[in-house]
């Protein structure tokens, strides 16, 4: 059963001029909206204490299971505000679903998609004036997450849950923007296995990633391009938080086929959206060696990675040890640029929604 989630609106909301100097230039997961949705779970009660409220800091004893054994899972989307000041989300029933699927990996209660999507919606109403004005590629960042929150030690599912959403203003995540990012070949480090947590959206997988990515950084790179071994005969999987797209001279729009990676929703976008620019979506496995070999022999002409935080961003160079190649000109590519047009445009309604894919927040 979807619940109420009853707004009791924080006494100590941020002033108009310290909002807008933040709007002014928000970057990303800085600064948090004034109130934060919550829900508490039990195997008695259930789900119960649905609320809004003003966003405050959890008061957690040292043994609380979270903090020992990791079991949190989380999600991202983001509210979108058009021209005519409505406010949009980006199919979060998709979000709702994966939270639930990543709960059932990490033994945690599935939340039921009603109160997902009524937790964010009483939040983004909440902080309404928060949610920027469509100029550039602004948006509200919501973050839906879950974790063990009952205080004892021993490996076992928490009887205790804490289910929240924070929100904050975000510019787009790379400030390279649609200029493109370089991705750096891991033989360290995996970042799933087969049975692993590779699908679930769970923090872990995020922590494990670090040292992943300080590798890369250290490399001149700017992510990790994750393959499924730690040798390059292995097949390629993601990025540290984007699904990765190959267009080839034959029309086709190649990714990675599902299993050990997450199924993102820009994903399953761009693959229903392709189609419409000429390309047939495939999904498959997809050696390192075919990829270097095709982008060599200009099989492959584009490369990008799609998520939510970065939409579409197309790959300019991949980096690995002894050896570096570009993709193409190294230019950002035409299809990849027209294909982020359309996504973005649908989101802040630009173009008509032909898919039903958004949902409305709050007026007109
Ligand atoms: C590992 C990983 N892959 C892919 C994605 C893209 O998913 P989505 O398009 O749902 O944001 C994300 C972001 O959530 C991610 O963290």
């Amino acid at each position: 059963m979807g619940s109420a989630f009853r707004v009791v609106r924080s006494a100590h909301t941020t002033p108009e001029a310290e909002r807008a100097a933040i709007l002014a230039a928000p970057g990303f997961g800085r600064y948090f909206t004034d109130h934060m949705a919550s829900a508490v779970w039990t195997p008695d009660a259930g789900w119960h204490e649905r609320r809004v409220g003003a966003l405050e800091p959890f008061s957690l004893h040292p043994s609380t299971a979270v903090l020992h054994y990791a079991q949190e899972i989380f999600e991202g989307l983001k509210a979108y505000r058009h021209a005519d000041g409505s406010v949009w989300l980006f199919r979060p029933e998709r979000n709702a679903r994966r939270f639930a699927r990543s709960a059932e990996r990490m033994g945690l209660p599935r939340l039921p998609e009603a109160d997902f999507l009524a937790s964010i919606e009483a939040l983004v109403r909440a902080d309404e004036p928060w949610v920027p004005a469509p100029t550039g590629e602004e948006s509200l960042y919501i973050r839906p997450f879950m974790f063990a929150a009952e205080a004892f030690l021993g490996v076992r599912p928490a009887e205790r849950v804490v289910y929240c959403v924070i929100a904050c203003p975000a510019q787009p995540y790379f400030s390279s923007g649609a200029g493109g990012v370089t991705l750096w070949v891991s033989t360290t480090y995996t970042r799933a296995a087969k049975g692993g947590t590779g699908a679930a959206k769970c923090g872990g997988n995020y922590g494990a990633s670090l040292a992943a990515q300080t590798e890369a950084e250290r490399h001149g790179c700017d992510q990790v391009l994750y393959l499924d071994g730690t040798d390059e005969e292995g097949h390629v999987e993601e990025s540290g938080a984007m699904n990765l797209f190959l267009i080839t001279s034959r029309g086709e729009l190649v990714t990675p086929a599902l299993g050990t990676i997450l199924e993102g929703v820009t994903r399953d976008t761009v693959l229903a959206l392709a189609p419409e620019f000429g390309l047939t979506p495939v999904e498959r496995p997809v050696t390192f060696r075919e990829l270097r070999a095709s982008v060599t022999d200009g099989t492959v002409t584009e490369v990008f990675a799609a998520g939510t935080a970065a939409v579409l961003t197309p790959v300019t160079g991949i980096k690995g040890e002894g050896y570096a190649f570009t993709i193409g000109s190294s230019e950002p590519g035409k299809q990849t640029a027209a294909l982020r047009e359309r996504v973005l445009g649908i989101q802040y309604g630009r173009v008509e929604d032909t898919y039903g894919w958004l949902r409305r927040v709050l007026g007109p």
